[in-house]
C-alpha cells in the first residue's frame, strides 16, 4: 500500500504531514512512502532525510498521489479554484486524511464525495483517553499557544519579567489569556515561565481552577450557568451574558500589557470579546495576538495574515501560528497521524473497522457519499 505525503501549497504553510521518524514506522507497517520533493523544506526536513528514512521522492504532486491508497497532509488539498486540482490528483476510493476543517468547508466534502475519496477529518478524532496519542487539535494548540506568547514578548517594546537593575526597576509586564483551553493554558504557562503577572479569563467554569493552578489569577465571567458542552467545548454566551462579559473584561484591559486570545467555539464564528473602543482603552505599546482570527477573531480589529496597529496597540493577527514553530509542530502532527492511521492498516493494507469509535468520529465521505453526521444531516 502507498501512503502520499505532498507538499503543502496553502498560504503560510511550513508544516508537513510526515518526518523520517514516522516514515519508518509507516515502512515497518508494510506501507511504502512517497515524499514530494520539497514537501518538508519548511520544517528543516530534506528530501535526503526522507530518503534515508526510506520514502521514494516524486518530483511533483501527481507523482506522489497520483497512484496512492493513502494521502497524509497537514491542510486541504487545493482545488480547481485554486489553479491547482489535488482532489482530482487522488485516484478514485484513496484514503484522504488531514485537518480538513469539513464544518467550514462542506463543499469541498462533497468533492472528496463526488471523487470516490474516503476522507477523514482529524479535528474530529473524539477526545476519548484511546484516540489522545492522536488528536491534533491538542498538539497544535499547544505550540500556537506557546508561539503567540513568544510572538507577542517580540513585538512588545518592554522586558516581561521584574528586573532590578543598579538603574533602576522594570515592572513585569501585565499578560491576560481569554479563552484557556488548550492554547490558553499553554500561553498561560509561557508567561508565567517569563517572568509576567498573568491572568486569564473562559466561560467554562472548570478552567477557572485550571488557571490558578497555573499560578495565574482568574477573572471570572458573568454567571453564565452550565456552558460547556458535553465533549467540554464551551457554549455561545447569549446577547445579554456578551454585554456582561465586556464590561467585566473592558476594565481589566485598560490594565494590561499583552493580551492573547484563544476562545474559539466549534463550528461557530469566533466569539467577539475586544472591540475597537475596549483597544481605545488599553495602554499604548500594548499587544494582542489573535489566534482566533481565522474563525473570525476574538478582537473585531485583527487582521488574518496581519499586524494592524490601531490607537497605539499592535494586533497580530497572523494566520496558522503553528507554522511559525514548524518543525516541532510537523513532527507532533506527524505522529498524531501515524498513531491515526496504525489501527486501520493490517499487513500493510488498509483494514478499516467501519464501526469503530474514532473511524465514526472522523469520516466525512465514503462510496461517494458524504457520511458525518454533522454534515450529511444523518
Ligand atoms: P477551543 O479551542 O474550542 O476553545 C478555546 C477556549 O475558548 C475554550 O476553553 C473555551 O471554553 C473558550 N471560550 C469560548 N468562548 C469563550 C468566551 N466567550 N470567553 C472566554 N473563553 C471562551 O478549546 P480546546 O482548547 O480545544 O479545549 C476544549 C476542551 O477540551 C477543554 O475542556 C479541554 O480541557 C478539553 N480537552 C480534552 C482532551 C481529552 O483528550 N480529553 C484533550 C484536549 C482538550
Amino acid at each position: 500500500m502507498k501512503v502520499a505525503i505532498p507538499k503543502e501549497r496553502r498560504t503560510d504553510e511550513r508544516r508537513v504531514a510526515a518526518t523520517p521518524d514516522t516514515v519508518k514506522k509507516l515502512i515497518q507497517l508494510g506501507c511504502t512512502v512517497a515524499v514530494e520533493s520539497g514537501a518538508g523544506v519548511g520544517a528543516n526536513l530534506s528530501d535526503e532525510a526522507f530518503q534515508a528514512a526510506g520514502a521514494t521522492i516524486a518530483k511533483d504532486a501527481e507523482g506522489a498521489v497520483g497512484d496512492a491508497e493513502v494521502v497524509l497532509r497537514v491542510q486541504r488539498p487545493l482545488e480547481a479554484a485554486d489553479g491547482n486540482d489535488e482532489i482530482a490528483m487522488m485516484k478514485q476510493g484513496a484514503v484522504l486524511v488531514g485537518l480538513l476543517d469539513p464544518l467550514v468547508h462542506k463543499a469541498q466534502v462533497a468533492a472528496y464525495a463526488a471523487r470516490g475519496i474516503v476522507s477523514f477529518a482529524m479535528e474530529l478524532v473524539p477526545r476519548i483517553s484511546r484516540a489522545q496519542t492522536m488528536d491534533a487539535l491538542s498538539s497544535q494548540s499547544n505550540l500556537a499557544g506557546y508561539r503567540a506568547v513568544i510572538e507577542a514578548a517580540e513585538a512588545f517594546g518592554k522586558a516581561l519579567p521584574l528586573m532590578m537593575t543598579a538603574a533602576g526597576t522594570i515592572a513585569p509586564a501585565k499578560v491576560f489569556v481569554m479563552g484557556a483551553g488548550v492554547a490558553g493554558l499553554q500561553a498561560i504557562a509561557t508567561a508565567k515561565r517569563l517572568g509576567a503577572v498573568v491572568s486569564g479569563t473562559d466561560v467554562r467554569k472548570a478552567a477557572a481552577e485550571q488557571v490558578e493552578s497555573l499560578g495565574a489569577t482568574f477573572l471570572a465571567p458573568p454567571d453564565v450557568g452550565d456552558a460547556e458542552t458535553k465533549g467540554g467545548y464551551a457554549k455561545e454566551l447569549d446577547a445579554e451574558k456578551q454585554r456582561q462579559q465586556a464590561v467585566i473584561t473592558s476594565e481589566h484591559l485598560k490594565k494590561q500589557d499583552i493580551v492573547i486570545c484563544t476562545a474559539l467555539i466549534p463550528g461557530r464564528p469566533a466569539p467577539v470579546l475586544i472591540t475597537e473602543d475596549m483597544v481605545r482603552g488599553m495602554k499604548a505599546g500594548s499587544v494582542i495576538v489573535d489566534l482566533a482570527v481565522e474563525s473570525g477573531g476574538n478582537c473585531t480589529l485583527s487582521k488574518p495574515g496581519e499586524k494592524v496597529v490601531a490607537h497605539g496597540v499592535s494586533i497580530l493577527g497572523y494566520r496558522n501560528i503553528t507554522s511559525r514553530v514548524a518543525v516541532d509542530a510537523s513532527s507532533l502532527y506527524a505522529r498524531n497521524l501515524l498513531n491515526f492511521l496504525t489501527p486501520l492498516v493490517k499487513a500493510g493494507a488498509l483494514a478499516i473497522d467501519w464501526n469503530d469509535e474514532i473511524v465514526t468520529g472522523t469520516l466525512l465521505t465514503r462510496d461517494g457519499k458524504v457520511v458525518h453526521p454533522r454534515l450529511s444531516g444523518a
